[in-house]
């Protein structure tokens, strides 16, 4: 029996579904009943009827599935699989920076963890962010974590002057900057520019960027593109699937070491031993499920 063989037939027994985000490697998106962005596999994770949800991404997404559903037994491959945008902000700085700003509407990305959800107001992912800052009262305060480059882009875009910044940012997509744009038009003259808006490069080139969108957006675009060359700034796990979608394009990443070596800790044998052996199960308190509920709703609607 093949490993993928073990893994289907595990998720069977197990009553089990697998959600895959976008970077991960291709044979787990391959195997995978789901394979989406933050806010896809969060709809997913809720409507599901399994009783068991293996998250194959990082440790905030199992951690959101779990909170939204907290009666299904949600797992991690590897519980190292964290995220160090998330990392850039703990409960304890979020409240401190609240008491400064009494009053404020708190807008997490949804790349934090339980803790700081349960510390928010709204709940965003990249594909939302600009809709939920637009939803808020303007005369209203808004303290945006934690990271600095979306924050930029949704204040450019909603022009909301009121708008304070956690400066945060990912380490894998905050390496691509402006002259890594400039050297890669240089080679290929004439291709699209798509890029993910926690980019380092979304801010100071922000007018070289054709299209700044989410990875399902990235994904919904190169279905539809006919140009010859699209240039891709986000992790390169996106590639696969990009390219199985359409092969008539050339999809060039940006950057072609920008790879999340958190989203890479999973692989087909951590999933198969995971369902083996049901871990490592995601546990939080009833009270930091409830408070964070609250804001990952608002997203979710
Ligand atoms: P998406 O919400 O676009 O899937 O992004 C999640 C992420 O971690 C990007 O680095
Ligand atoms: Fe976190 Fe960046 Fe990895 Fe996304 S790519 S999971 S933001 S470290």
């Amino acid at each position: 029996m093949t490993l993928s063989e073990e893994v289907l037939r595990l998720k069977k027994e197990r009553d089990a579904v697998i959600l895959s985000h976008n970077y991960q490697i291709g044979e787990i998106q391959d195997i995978a009943d789901f394979v989406g962005d933050s806010l896809y596999l969060s709809r997913k994770a809720k409507e599901s009827k399994a009783k068991v949800i293996v998250f194959s991404g990082v440790k905030f997404m199992a951690e959101t599935a779990k909170i939204l559903s907290p009666e299904k037994t949600v797992l991690l491959p590897d519980l190292e699989a964290g995220c160090s945008l998330s990392d850039s902000i703990t409960g304890e700085q979020l409240r401190s920076w609240k008491s400064e700003h009494p009053g404020a509407a708190v807008v997490s990305y949804v790349n934090t963890s339980a803790e700081v959800k349960a510390e928010s107001d709204f709940c965003c992912t990249s594909s939302n962010a600009v809709e939920i800052v637009r939803r808020i009262p303007t005369e209203r305060e808004i303290l945006f974590l934690p990271d600095m480059f979306l924050g930029d882009y949704v204040r450019r875009t909603t022009g909301r002057q009121n708008m304070h910044l956690w400066t945060g940012d990912c380490f894998v997509h905050t390496r691509m900057r402006p002259e890594t744009v400039r050297r890669q038009r240089a080679l290929h003259p004439g291709a699209e520019l798509i890029a993910h808006p926690e980019c380092g490069c979304t801010t100071e080139a922000l007018s070289e960027v054709d299209r700044i969108l989410s990875t399902d957006g990235m994904i919904r675009f190169a279905q539809e593109t006919r140009d010859p060359q699209v240039m891709v700034a986000t992790e390169i796990g996106i590639l696969h699937r990009i390219r199985k979608l359409n092969a008539s394009t050339e999809f060039i990443p940006l950057a072609p070491d920008a790879i999340c070596p958190f989203m890479k800790r999973n692989t087909l044998e951590k999933i198969r031993d995971s369902l083996r052996d049901l871990k490592f199960e995601i546990q939080l308190t009833p009270e930091v499920m409830d408070r964070a509920r609250k804001a990952l709703e608002r997203m979710i609607a």
